[in-house]
């Protein structure tokens, strides 16, 4: 018996053809729903929802019930990972990440730990919550940031349009660089191997600032720690997404990843070309959610053609935009669940 009423993500992931795209959308779970709002209302801040596994897991399913994805993507951070590491986060309302203390040598690194996972216990337990929730109807993903997105925030410590201060380091400071990215993908191998035996049945790596490096920093510092992720994490499928990394989509291609997403000024028949049989994920340009609704049916529309002759996840090309009407959204989803290959 299928393990869920609804397992086209899952079967699409590993390559199986499926009479339509599954969809789900990047940062679904929070931000565009009222129903996030009034759970978010009553607490403290962002991490008090996230580490409270009952009110994740509510959250989490959201989306499901209001929206339709074909997969629910666990509520939590990619910043929970520094955390266990040792550097706490906090969220500042209308401001974002903030790191109280940073990476500003090798002795900072040394006081550092690898996380083992067991730091992370209340992601675990939404996702089990999730699980029990869910009732089969669809599969969680699980997530977590790539090693080089990870060691942005680290040393930056706050968001910011270059992170200079981060590729500063992989230039001045090679070695501890490696030393630190190692530390962060052993913390990221644990803690997605514990998600899994939590129940996801797939997992997505954010390379969310990649798209600030060239391709020489992508090769020496990215390239070969995903590597690592992707083959020590194969009992489910997995997603790669590399924002704006144009100079490293051939490598992309050719790693472990099952899947490998675009964003939306990537074109899915340059990846066609580079392999025909990977599985690709996106790539509608979030913006367009604030088009008028035939705009919307008819772009998603030809989003889905430029991916024809091969597997395809729907998504959005970067996680959806906070200001974003959520019935924007499900006429997205709608339109590809309307649509047939
Ligand atoms: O996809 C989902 O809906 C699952 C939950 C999720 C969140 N963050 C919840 C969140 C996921 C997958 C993330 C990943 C994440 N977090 C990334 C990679 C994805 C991407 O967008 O590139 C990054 C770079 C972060 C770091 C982060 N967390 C930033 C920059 C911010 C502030 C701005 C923002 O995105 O809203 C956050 C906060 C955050 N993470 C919120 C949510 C729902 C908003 C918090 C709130 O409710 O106040």
């Amino acid at each position: 018996m299928a393990e869920f009423q609804n397992d086209l993500l899952v079967h699409t992931a590993r390559g199986e053809k499926c009479e339509r795209s599954p969809v789900w959308v990047m940062r679904q779970a929070g931000r565009i729903l009222p129903e996030y709002r009034e759970v978010r209302k009553s607490l403290s801040g962002f991490k008090e929802l996230v580490e409270t596994p009952d009110l994740a897991a509510e959250v989490t399913v959201q989306p499901v019930d209001i929206l339709g994805v074909d997969a629910a993507i666990i509520f939590s951070d990619i910043l929970v990972i520094p955390e266990a590491m040792g550097l706490t986060y906090e969220m500042k309302e209308g401001f974002g990440p903030f790191f109280p203390r940073t990476i500003k040598g090798k002795a900072d690194i040394d006081q550092l730990r690898t996380a083992d996972g067991s730091e992370l216990r209340y992601v675990y337990d939404a996702i089990s919550e999730t699980r029990k929730r869910l009732n089969g109807r669809v599969p969680v993903i699980g997530f977590a940031g790539a090693p080089f997105t990870i060691l942005c925030y680290m040393i930056e410590g706050q968001g910011s349009k270059t992170f200079s201060n981060a590729r500063r380091w992989l230039h001045s400071r090679p070695a501890e660089s490696h030393q630190l990215l190692e530390m962060i993908t052993e913390s990221t191998i644990n803690y997605l191997k514990l998600q899994v035996e939590a129940g996801v049945s797939l997992y997505q790596v954010f390379d969310s600032w990649a798209g600030v490096l060239s391709e020489s920093l992508y090769r020496e510092f990215c390239m070969p720690y995903l590597n690592r992720i992707a083959q020590e994490i194969n009992e489910v499928p997995s997603i790669v997404f590399a924002k704006g990394a144009h100079f490293a989509m051939e490598d992309l291609m050719k790693s472990e990843f099952n899947a490998v997403g675009l964003d939306w000024t990537m074109k899915p028949e340059d990846m066609r070309q580079l392999d025909s049989e990977k599985v690709l994920q996106g790539n509608l340009d979030p913006c367009l959610l604030y088009a008028n609704d035939d705009e919307i049916v008819n772009k998603t529309n030809e989003m889905l053609n430029s991916f024809s002759g091969g597997a395809h996840i729907a998504n959005l090309g970067h996680g959806v935009y906070p200001d974003t009407e959520w019935q924007k959204v499900k006429l997205f989803i709608d339109t590809i669940k309307n649509s047939s290959n």
